[in-house]
Formats: structure tokens, sequence, C-alpha cells
């Protein structure tokens, strides 16, 4: 256990459900936040609610932890004011509040929606430049851009971490590229908490999957290891699903459905 005290947020959602228990071998005391009630904390939990958006109370959720795995906010497509608030404005309180209570390593929870707008036909790297699909993949930007500048200025050093499709299975056709499981999200968050040097980074967050439009090569240092593939999933994902339109922006770009999500775009 490298870390006392590790601080785990977006603790009622889909991430923050399924690596509470695993998180629990990381540290002594796993600290849990959200904005929604989730219930008590069970034993070696300790539980605070805050909302992102609310300084002080991100405040008193960061101070006295060792380290923070950051799952809380708008995790989809939909209106700029709530991602503003939870996405944009939240992950800088989130930051400052690293900074005065001395956190040194963060985990954000970023996303393939930073580089939506690239193709299913081409292979990115980590030094690709973003190109955001939706506002939330802009927020998610603004989040890794943000945790490089408090590396640079402060030494808080940050994985951003471009979750793909983290579920129990992988749900469609685009999922069978972009899947990451529960277990593979543990191994790569463990192995941005204990790498020796993580500095800032990115890393594709997906599974041995075969089919892949992500090259995590540059991030060889975080000793990721996928153990999980969506492979033994694809002949019952063809069975269930449609052949897909090679001619649909959704089936071209990388960020799929999340294109057409939120508010319709005019020329
Ligand atoms: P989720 O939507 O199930 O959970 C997010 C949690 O954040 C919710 O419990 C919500 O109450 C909380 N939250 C939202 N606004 C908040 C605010 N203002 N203050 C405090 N808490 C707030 O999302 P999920 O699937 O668990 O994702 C976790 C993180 O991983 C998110 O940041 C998401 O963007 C990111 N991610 C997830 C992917 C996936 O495949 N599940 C893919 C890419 C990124």
């Amino acid at each position: 256990k490298v870390h006392h005290t590790l601080l785990m947020t977006g603790a009622a959602g889909g991430l923050g459900t399924a690596m509470r228990d695993r998180l629990k071998a990381n540290c002594e005391v796993l600290r849990l936040s959200d904005r929604s009630d989730f219930g008590p904390a069970r034993a070696g939990e300790e539980v605070m609610l805050a909302d992102l958006a609310d300084a002080a109370a991100v405040d008193a959720m960061v101070k006295g932890v060792n380290a923070i795995v950051h799952f809380g906010g708008i995790s989809l497509e939909g209106p700029f004011e709530p991602i503003l608030q939870a996405n944009i404005l939240g992950v800088y309180n989130l930051y400052e509040a690293a900074r005065k209570h001395g956190v040194k390593r963060v985990v954000f929870a970023s996303s393939n929606h930073v580089t939506g707008y690239y193709k299913q036909s081409e292979t990115i790297t980590l030094n690709h430049p973003a190109r955001p699909d939706s506002l939330y993949g802009v927020s998610k930007a603004f989040g890794e851009d943000l945790s490089r500048m408090y590396f640079d200025r402060y030494g808080i050093e940050t994985a951003c971490v471009r979750i793909g499709s983290s579920f129990a299975e992988p749900r469609d056709r685009r999922m069978l590229a972009s899947w990451l499981s529960f277990d593979d999200l543990h191994r790569l968050v463990t192995a941005c908490l204990t790498t020796p040097v993580l500095g800032h980074t990115a890393i594709f967050g997906i599974s041995d999957n075969a089919v892949a439009w992500y090259d995590n090569s540059a991030a060889r240092h975080v000793g990721y290891v996928p153990q999980d593939s969506s492979d033994p999933f694809r002949e019952a994902v063809y069975a269930r699903t449609p052949e897909p339109d090679v001619t649909d922006p959704a089936v071209i770009y990388q960020g799929g459905g999340f294109l057409f999500q939120g508010e319709p775009m005019t020329a």
C-alpha cells in the first residue's frame, strides 16, 4: 500500500462503484466523495459528500489525503452549464486544493472524447494534438492542460487516463476497440499510483483489444500491462448488432455517437 489515505471522487457513479472495493487494496483509508449520496462508509472508508463546484467543500474533501483518483464530473455530452461547473470549475477547485494541501499525485479520468475527431482508420499516439468531439471532450482537454500546468509549476504529478469504454462487457461494435475491463482499469490506476516517476502524462485506457485506435508507447513508464481483451466478446457483439454503415460519421470517427449529442450543430 503506497498511500495511507486515497481520495476517490465520483464514488456514486459507474466506475466509482466498480472501483470502490478494488481500490481498498491500494491504501489504508479510502475516502469516497460524490455530490450524490451513496450511503454510509464501510470498513476502511470515509465518506465526504461535496459538489466539485464548491471550492470550500472541495478543499475539505482533499485535506489530509495522499493521492487522488478523480472520477467525479459530468460523464456525457450535454448542456454546457453543468459541464462548466463540474468539469472545468470543479477540476480547478480540485487542483487548487491539491496544491494547498501538498497532494503530489492525481489520476484524472480523462476521456477518449479528447481525441474523438480522429478517424477509426487512424492509430493515434499520445503526441497527437487533442481533437475533442464534444463540449464534454473539450472540458476533459481543459483538465489535461490544467493538470499539466500544475505539474510544470507546482510538481503535482498527474496521469490523464483517456478512458475508452469501461463497462462490465463491451456493449456494441465500437466498444470492441475502446473497451477497458474493470480489472484493467484497476491495474491502470494502480500503475499510475505506484510507478516511481509519473510526471505528467496522458495514457489511453483500453484493454488488450486486437482492434485498437491508440498507441500507448509514449507512456511505457507508467508500467500498465492490460490482461483482458474484448476479443472473446466479438462474435456475440457482431451477432446482436447491425452491419455498420461506413458512411455514418459515428462509424468514421473514433468518438462515435458523442459527435451528435447535445445541441444540434449548424453549418
Ligand atoms: P458517472 O456519470 O456514472 O459518474 C460520475 C459521478 O460524478 C456521478 O456519481 C455524479 O454524481 C458525480 N458528479 C457529477 N457532477 C458532480 C459535481 N458537480 N460534483 C460532484 N460530483 C459530481 O460516470 P462514470 O462512467 O463512472 O465515469 C467516471 C469518470 O470517468 C467520469 O469523469 C467520466 O467522464 C470518465 N470516463 C468514463 C468512461 C466510461 O467508460 N465509463 C469513458 C471515458 C471517461
